[in-house]
């Protein structure tokens, strides 16, 4: 067996899109296993800019199947157009496959996503507003349309039926709204329903067999940890399992067919949406973070708070995962700074500690207890070797490694595909 699940160790955007498709260049599989489009991971291919949000990214590399596997939410206007824009690049439907126990995300979750949010004011998540909450929340009760169901249309006729109608009362009574259009909404997602159906299969059979018989594969974890439903700064936090057994979840295969953990941190920190975050920077040094690291959401486009790296979130998350391997990415941000603060523990009510608490009232009294590290000005954008990094930056990489104590395998010092500096190949590489 060589297979390897990718995770965030942060709040997301942590460059896992990156690192997955520098894994799946010789992967016979990549799965996505938990969230939905509310995911945007990133790859740069030469001055080519790819974008995904529900296709694993690996499918970019030749040779690839790419999964959608059972603990997804699919939007199928999105998967749709996804598979369109992946056609001119030669890569056709044959390449992906969705279980049938993915959840469809249907238009009344984006509209519960959104009066939910505005209802609670001052208060909201700061969701995407991609309707993922409310899909999660269907299934969990036990009253969501499954894959399986939407591309029979006789049942997902009836099954439309019956939702729309509770749905609806939902809709008119509590929030005053317009119903939705049943017929509307069947005659739009009929066709999806169509394009799909030849996609979906046994995804759990299929990754069994795959691992089974030595092929490789990357699970590509979406989001981070910190926005893991159970381990993460709740409520401030997505609806799916983020941390690294989720790949096991979301896929049906057991824990023990999954060999590597690769953690991915930034050299700093970065969140999109409410929720504390301890080392969030508000003045220039935030927003020179914000520049250089090109801080803008890649599904909303929202601006990311940005901060110093925080340490304590990383032991906790390295831990919460069981990471072999953590890759340190966006390094290349930090090039000029005088001086480079790390997090290496919280003073919460006088104490100090190193144990991250999940309580967000508790964790919005901590206030960082920072090292001061000398920055670099030297550009290591193309450094290929640990060695050509500037002392400064060597210093600080090994410093971050005992801070989160689990090995740095790989660094990220740029953009594209082949920005990086591989420290560990055997992990690296399956
Ligand atoms: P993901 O959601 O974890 O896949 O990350 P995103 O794609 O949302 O955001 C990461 C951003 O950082 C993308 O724009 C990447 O192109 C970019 N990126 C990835 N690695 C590096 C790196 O080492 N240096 C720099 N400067 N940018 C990077
Ligand atoms: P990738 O995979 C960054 C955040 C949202 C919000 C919270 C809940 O690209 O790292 P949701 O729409 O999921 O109900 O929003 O979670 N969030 C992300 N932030 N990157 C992501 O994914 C995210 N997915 C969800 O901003 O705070
Ligand atoms: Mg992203």
């Amino acid at each position: 067996m060589s297979n390897a699940v990718v995770i965030g160790m942060q709040w997301g955007d942590e460059a896992k899109g990156k690192i997955v498709d520098y894994l799946s260049g010789n992967a016979d599989l990549v799965v996505r296993y938990n969230g939905g489009n509310n995911a945007g991971h990133t790859v740069v291919i030469g001055e080519e800019v790819y974008k995904f949000h529900t296709v694993p990214v690996g499918i970019l590399n030749e040779g690839v199947t790419a999964v959608i596997a059972d603990g997804v939410v699919l939007d199928p206007a999105i998967v749709a157009e996804e598979l369109r824009s992946l056609a001119p690049k030669g890569i056709g439907k044959e390449k992906i496959k969705i279980s049938g126990n993915t959840h469809v995300l249907m238009p009344w979750h984006r509209l519960f996503d959104n009066l939910q949010e505005t209802s609670k004011g001052s208060k909201k998540i700061g969701t995407t507003g991609r309707g993922i909450g409310p899909c999660y929340a269907d299934k969990i009760s036990r009253i969501g349309l499954r894959m399986s169901e939407f591309i029979d249309p006789a049942r997902f006729k009836a099954k439309l039926h019956d939702i729309l109608a509770v749905k609806n009362a939902i809709i008119t009574k509590v929030y005053g709204g317009e119903p939705l259009d049943e017929a509307a909404i069947y005659a739009e997602y009929s066709e999806y329903a169509k394009e799909l159906a030849p996609l979906v299969c046994d995804t759990a059979k299929l990754i069994f067999e795959a691992a089974d018989s030595g092929k490789k594969i990357v699970f590509e974890g979406a989001h981070g940890s910190l926005l893991d439903i159970d381990h993460g700064t709740y409520p401030y936090v997505t609806s799916s399992h983020c941390v690294a057994g989720g790949a096991s979840i979301g896929t049906g295969i057991g824990p023990t067919m999954i060999d590597k953990v690769i953690g991915i941190t930034k050299a700093y920190s970065t969140r999109v949406g409410e929720g504390p975050f301890p080392t969030e920077l508000f003045d220039e040094i935030g927003d020179k973070i914000r520049r250089q690291g090109n801080e803008f959401g890649t599904t909303t486009g929202r601006p990311r708070r940005c901060g110093w790296l925080d340490t304590v979130i990383s032991r906790f998350t390295a831990r919460a995962n069981g990471t072999t391997g953590v890759a340190l990415t966006l390094l290349d941000v930090l090039t000029g700074f005088d001086t480079i603060k790390v997090c290496a523990a919280y003073e919460i009510d006088g104490k100090i500690t190193r144990d991250f608490p999940t309580d967000v009232e508790v964790l919005a009294k901590a206030k960082p207890v920072y090292e001061e590290m000398k920055g670099w000005s030297e550009d290591i954008s193309e450094c290929k070797r640990f060695e050509q990094l500037p002392e400064a930056a060597r210093k600080y990489v090994k410093r971050v490694e005992q801070l989160i104590e689990s090995p740095i395998c790989v660094l990220g010092v740029g953009r594209r595909r082949d920005q990086s500096i591989i420290l560990d190949h055997e992990i690296m590489t399956l």
